[in-house]
């Protein structure tokens, strides 16, 4: 008799998931990346060097570095930090993970009990919600400005909560090129931010993994650059940077909160192999291959915002990207983007829906977000175009109108 695997599965066990089908033919969704950029033979080289060296580690977990990742690769993560967020890491301060997925997981499992209370932007990672929510947190979404998370509104959430008799207990902010906003947080109101979490003596978890993706100009110091108390946990990725099926990731914390971090983290520490390929590369290429990436995103993101331009005219409510992967767009009020998401995806255009990605429903239901990473600039333009074309099917939005031209 064939094994009834459903009838031995634990109570409330997740959906089952699909097999995979391959990805649409116009994919605008997730956090890919440019496949022309990925720096393929310099990674192979990196790997190939280190491991012709000191491949016998491999031997025992942890390759002689302890749990905290390969020490020469941590060495290079905190001297990029320091380099280019103005931070003051060493290899001691950095916790290596398998992407920051799981470092948004340690440190939450670290920080949180159910019905703790967590301040976010009212627009947010739907991998962040995601987490909070399987581990019965509330969390509150903070109106965000040009300049990022608005302080005063933050400290009035806060004073609300604590009003209400529950437990304010951590600031999560994405402040360098938020996702999906794009709004890089100014360095003044990072400032601020401290002041609030000082104030109310929260921890801030700053997530940071688009910050090297700026089109032109620098970035703010990183929020953990300007902490003189360790407040602030910090967490970065190499999926945007390079390219997200890597699988790497970096908490930067003060020793009391990352002694707290390495117990939870029993994976038997993360690939050998992923840290080699970075190894060297992070040391002697990353600013220049950051530099490149950048000019290449700027030329994908000025293509999808011409596009949408051209094909939902006034429609369409947008800010044209200065940095990162996304494009957030704003539809009319008779646009269900949730709804939009099913019929797109079936017709070969894959958006995530506003909804995933924001903290109040009626916000996010006429939202949508657009990745212009990894299409090309052709299909970047027949994909808005096909995307309009079932928007004003199913909602007459956009009207046609002078302005779209097909
Ligand atoms: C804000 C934010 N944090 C964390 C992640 C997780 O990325 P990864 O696990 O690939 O490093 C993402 C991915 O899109 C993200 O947007």
């Amino acid at each position: 008799m064939p094994f009834n695997a459903e009838s031995a599965l634990r109570a409330n066990p997740p959906a089952p998931a699909q097999p995979w089908k391959g990805f649409p033919k116009y994919n605008f969704v997730g956090g890919h990346n440019d496949a022309a950029s990925i720096p393929a033979i310099e990674l192979a080289a990196s790997v190939t060097s280190i491991l012709g060296r000191e491949g016998r580690d491999l031997a025992t977990y942890g390759l002689q570095s302890g749990p905290q990742g390969y020490r020469p690769f941590r060495e290079a993560i905190a001297s990029m930090l320091n380099r280019r967020a103005g931070m003051k890491e060493n290899q001691s301060s950095i916790l290596v993970t398998s992407g920051s997925l799981q470092a948004l997981s340690l440190i939450f499992d670290l920080f949180l009990d159910p019905g703790d209370v967590v301040f976010l932007e009212k627009a947010c990672y739907g991998g962040t919600l995601s987490r909070l929510r399987a581990r019965s947190v509330e969390y509150i979404g903070v109106e965000l400005d040009e300049e990022g998370m608005q302080a005063d509104a933050l400290d009035e959430a806060i004073k609300q909560v604590k009003s209400a008799g529950k437990r304010p207990k951590m600031i999560y902010t994405i402040p360098t090129v938020q996702n999906p906003t794009g709004r890089v947080m100014s360095e003044a109101r990072r400032r601020h931010i401290l002041a609030v979490a000082a104030e109310h003596n929260l921890p801030i978890f700053e997530d940071d993994c688009y910050a090297d993706l700026i089109f032109s100009g620098g970035r703010p110091p990183a929020i953990r650059a300007l902490d003189e108390d360790g407040r602030v946990v910090y967490c970065g990725s190499f999926s945007k940077s390079i390219g997200p099926a890597i699988r790497v990731g970096f908490i930067a914390a003060d020793w009391p909160i990352l002694s707290r971090l390495l117990p939870l983290k029993t994976d038997g520490g993360t690939g050998a192999i992923e840290q080699m390929a970075l190894t060297e590369y992070v040391a002697t290429k990353f600013d220049a291959h950051v530099a490149s990436l950048n000019q290449t995103l700027k030329i994908k993101a000025e293509a999808m915002a011409d596009a949408i331009d051209e094909y939902f005219g006034a429609a369409a409510e947008f800010e044209k990207p200065q940095s990162g992967i996304f494009l957030w767009l704003k539809l009319p009020g008779s646009v269900d983007t949730s709804r939009l998401f099913q019929i797109a995806g079936a017709e070969g255009v894959a958006i995530n829906p506003g909804v995933e990605w924001s903290t109040v429903e009626a916000y996010g239901k006429k939202r949508l977000r657009l990745c212009f990473a990894n299409p090309s600039v052709n299909e970047i333009r027949e994909g808005i175009s096909k995307l309009a074309d079932i928007c004003h099917r199913e909602f007459g939005v956009p009207q046609r109108s002078a302005n779209i031209q097909r």
